[in-house]
């Protein structure tokens, strides 16, 4: 126990080993395309999207008692504390009964990939980046029309100077480990996803070994 996933992780066989859920960070600027290119892999793949930013509205609308603290930091563009973040998608993973994720708009800053690691020990299986101008993003942002109280102007440019200064490091961290698929997201919704599934269909044919827990080594 003690583990994101808890007894539910043992194979179905009863042996000792534990199998971590597989786990893909989806990383880009805002409106980059993050979210609609999930719902394609989702389709596409058997992956169940997790976007820390819908977890974190939808605790707002439950009438949380972090609610107002979070819609208040969202307003500002800023990154809510990871202990939040983290219990949300944790949450979600136990709830979901599958075992591959796509986790969407996270981590978010050096604290959001720390904290992630020594709560839940798993690390990524690679982290897809979409890589998208400014202006374009603006534009998208500018034009989603979902109501959200964070696509206004002033909003939107705290959001790029935070994903300049906290998330951006935090791709260059997985660029050191070879972990970053990097996306061209300026193009159309259907380019993009051919070359989101070409990443798919590399990484489904490499073999990742079970994780073996130390009772039976
Ligand atoms: P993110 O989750 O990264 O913030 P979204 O997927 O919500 O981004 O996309 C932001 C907006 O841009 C949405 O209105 C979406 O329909 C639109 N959009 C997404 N991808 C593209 C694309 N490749 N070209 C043009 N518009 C796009
Ligand atoms: O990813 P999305 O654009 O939906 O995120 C919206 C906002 O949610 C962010 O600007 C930030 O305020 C908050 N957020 C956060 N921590 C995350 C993801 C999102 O605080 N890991
Ligand atoms: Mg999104």
């Amino acid at each position: 126990m003690g583990t994101v996933l808890g007894a539910a992780n043992k194979e179905a066989n009863g042996s000792a080993l534990e199998k971590k859920p597989t786990v893909v960070f989806v990383l880009g600027g805002p409106g980059s395309g993050k979210g609609t290119q999930c719902a394609n892999i989702v389709e596409h793949f058997g992956y169940t999207h997790l976007s820390a930013g819908d977890l974190l509205r939808a605790e707002i609308k439950s009438g949380s008692e972090n609610g107002t603290m979070i819609q208040n930091m969202i307003k500002e563009g800023k990154i809510v504390p990871s202990e939040v973040t983290i219990k949300l998608l944790q949450k979600a993973i136990q709830e979901s009964g599958n075992d591959k994720f796509l986790i969407d708009g996270f981590p978010r800053n050096e604290e959001n990939r720390a904290a992630f690691e020594n709560v839940t020990k798993i690390e990524p299986k690679f982290v897809l980046f979409f890589d998208c101008p400014e202006e374009e993003m603006e534009r998208r942002l500018l034009s989603r029309n979902q109501g959200r109280e964070d696509d206004n102007i002033e909003t939107i440019r705290k959001r790029f100077k935070v994903f300049l200064e906290s998330s951006l490091p935090v791709v260059e961290h997985y660029e050191t480990k070879e972990k970053v698929r990097k996306i061209d997201a300026a193009k159309t919704v259907e380019e993009v996803f051919e070359a989101v599934k070409a990443i798919f269909a590399l990484e489904n044919d490499k073999v990742t070994p079970p994780v073996s827990s130390s009772s039976i080594l």
